[in-house]
């Protein structure tokens, strides 16, 4: 019995954030849980280093590609290992063993005539390393997945025969019920490949950071497609075109990803492992995205969320349960401290550390920490059969990445002992000499306690051996077998005292960059009166205001500021501001701002307004002005 559970290979362009967390932490889950369920588990993560962003951005750092690889990559094993990630193996595309069985296998689909020779030309997205067709670019011209600009790219190209693998992609998606999960994913899949498939161009000229071809095909001059080369890796990280004796466990039984890059993991991939003849993987499964405090999270924004500090600071399981509680599979989630701070204090504090602190103070209190379960069936029979019922509930959704679904049902676990010590308080039962009955209804909770600690295990794997080891018992595979599968009863407990595993948290524990120190920050670099007289402020009317329908934040106006004609302004105001409360209101505009075309639109300028927690707010003169009159 095995399983193999693989992350998508980091880019080493930028240092490891939340959304990489998030991934790594939910493979790491479920590659705890097959462990102990004693699976013969491969875990795999690592990091894709090739491919042209890599070469620019090393460039700009004046490193070169490896040297810029070398250290990104370090950044992500070094945090996976502070982070006791459970991986078996971490990948780097510049493995010279990778390189050789990406290089067999394109020898290999070449031999069987899936790729041939041509020229593409087409609007390619540096960011993305992507190619989308015209029909999908927004405005004609921009990334339809990034926004960002795409630059036309015609060269000569080894093309793979995707089109081939149509219908046997849908057959596959078909017969499979769960290759996609959720499940609620496939039907995006379904439609994109329905629609049809183009040949896909699978190597590149314009530059040299890349996998060469094989030597039987030559060709010097071409690299391969960063994503042939990446996707790859989860059969080269197994030994595939080299020592191929870990080619056991393939095929995949989970390839995590995140909804970004299902496309290439749920259509780009079977097809070629399909043309290499290798098995499909068993699911692909597709995560959502995080934000920070309801904002898409960006460098340039600066409230990126540093996994490292969020664990420093709240506590590396409590981090672990709150991503997988938090969000549906599948679903976007927002990350705040608030969040956090929330589900630490109600779920993790007051419904499991409290039950764990009442097994230790009553058992301490009545029976000096030690419990028998002798009588236990004959006073609680109902609220063993009620747990066990629920535990059998939770293998089909940790299958299917229901963490948030599998935790929940633990939690109505707990409540079972919350509520038979409400109900039969053991405190009553000792006062009246019932003390048979008390003692069954401690270890009912230290019961319920222990195989919850088993089942969050995966999630929260120091905590549970924590609970684990207050109940004396380890968590292993055997201890698995016998109180989860095999329902057994715990025999005598003799209970640890430990210390309160999840204090109540009061306030935030991590300082948000806020809005007033970015402006102190500004604040403290002066400019000179010439510096600031370059810049010409004047006041205009909004005459007109419109929707831009593809953008959430955009409206698109047009100002008058005196001039012969009004100056048309892009302004990102949406959120706050519908287009019928503008017209007639008096602003402040930047005037001569670099003219600039946003999202393809022409934008002549500036409108001035502040931002507070209240959201947005234009700065407009106390009283009407002249139209054009300056500000100083
Ligand atoms: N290198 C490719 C994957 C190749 S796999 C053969 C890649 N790398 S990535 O570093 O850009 O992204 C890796 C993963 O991080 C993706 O699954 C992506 O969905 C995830 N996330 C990046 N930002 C995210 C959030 N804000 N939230 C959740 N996950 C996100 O793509």
């Amino acid at each position: 019995m095995k399983k193999y559970i693989t992350t998508p290979i980091y880019y080493v362009n930028d240092v490891p954030h939340i959304g990489h967390a998030y991934t790594t932490i939910i493979a790491d889950t479920a590659a705890r849980y097959y462990r102990l369920k004693g699976y013969d588990v491969f875990f795999l993560t690592g990091t894709d280093e090739h491919g042209q962003k890599i070469e620019e951005s090393a460039k700009k750092r004046g490193k070169t590609p490896k040297e810029y690889a070398d250290e990104i990559s370090s950044k992500f094993k070094e945090l996976w290992d502070s982070f006791e990630i459970s991986y078996d193996k971490f990948i780097r595309t510049t493995d010279p063993e990778h390189i050789r069985g990406v290089q067999k296998a394109f020898e290999k689909m070449y031999e069987k005539g899936d790729i041939y020779k041509d020229f593409y030309e087409g609007h390619y997205c540096i960011s993305c390393e992507a190619f989308f067709p015209q029909s999908q670019l927004i405005e004609g011209e921009y990334c339809p997945d990034c926004g960002k600009e795409t630059s036309i790219v015609k060269e000569e190209s080894y093309f793979f025969k995707l089109s081939k693998y149509q219908d046997k992609l849908l057959k596959w998606y078909e017969e499979n019920e769960e290759a996609i999960l959720p499940k609620s994913k496939k039907n995006e899949v379904i439609r994109f490949v329905s629609e049809g498939l183009s040949d896909l161009s699978i190597t590149r000229t314009s530059f040299d950071w890349g996998v060469k071809l094989p030597s039987s095909v030559g060709d010097p001059k071409h690299v391969m497609y960063v994503w042939l080369d990446a996707l790859l890796n989860y059969v080269t990280a197994l030994g595939y075109g080299n020592d191929e004796s870990l080619m056991k466990y393939w095929p995949a039984d989970y390839h995590l990803v995140g909804k970004d890059i299902l496309r290439f993991h749920a259509v780009y991939w079977p097809a070629f492992l399909m043309s290499l003849d290798l098995p499909l993987p068993r699911h692909v499964a597709a995560h959502g995205w995080w934000t920070r405090n309801g904002e898409k999270m960006s460098k340039s924004k600066g409230n990126v969320v540093d996994p490292k500090e969020v664990a420093k600071a709240y506590g590396l399981d409590n981090f672990r349960y709150f991503l997988l509680r938090e969000v549906p599979f599948g679903q976007d989630g927002d990350f705040s401290q608030r969040a956090l701070i929330d589900r630490i204090n109600s779920d993790l504090s007051n419904d499991l550390g409290n039950l764990l602190n009442r097994v230790i103070g009553m058992s301490g209190k009545y029976f000096d920490y030690k419990i028998s379960g002798e009588n236990l069936l004959k006073f609680h029979k109902e609220e063993i059969s009620q747990t066990e019922s629920l535990i059998a509930q939770l293998d089909p959704l940790a299958s299917q990445m229901k963490w948030h679904r599998y935790l929940e049902e633990i939690w109505k676990i707990l409540s079972i002992a919350n509520k038979a010590i409400d109900v039969h308080a053991p405190w009553n039962k000792m006062k009246e000499s019932k003390d048979e009955e008390a003692m069954a209804t401690v270890a009912l909770t230290a019961n319920i306690l222990a195989k919850s600690a088993l089942l969050l295990y995966p999630i929260m794997p120091k905590s549970a051996e924590k609970i684990a080891s207050a109940l004396g018992f380890e968590i292993n595979e055997e201890s698995f077998e016998k109180y989860i599968e095999k329902s057994e009863i715990l025999p005598d407990i003799l209970i640890q005292k430990i210390p309160p595993l999840f204090p109540k948290i009061e306030a935030p524990l991590m300082q948000e960059k806020k809005e007033s120190e970015k402006r102190r920050q500004e604040t403290q670099e002066t400019v000179s009166i010439d510096d600031f007289s370059k810049i010409s402020i004047k006041t205009g009317t909004i005459v007109e205001a419109t929707d831009i329908p593809k953008s959430k934040k955009l409206l698109k106006l047009k100002v008058d500021l005196g001039e012969d004609s009004p100056r048309q302004i892009v302004a990102g105001i949406k959120e706050d501001y519908s287009p019928s409360d503008l017209i007639g209101v008096q602003v402040c505009v930047v005037a001569n701002l670099k003219p600039a075309k946003i999202m393809g639109i022409l934008s002549e300028g500036m409108i001035l307004a502040a931002r507070d927690e209240k959201g947005l707010c234009l700065i407009s003169p106390l009283r009407t002005v002249q139209n054009g009159t300056p500000v100083k």
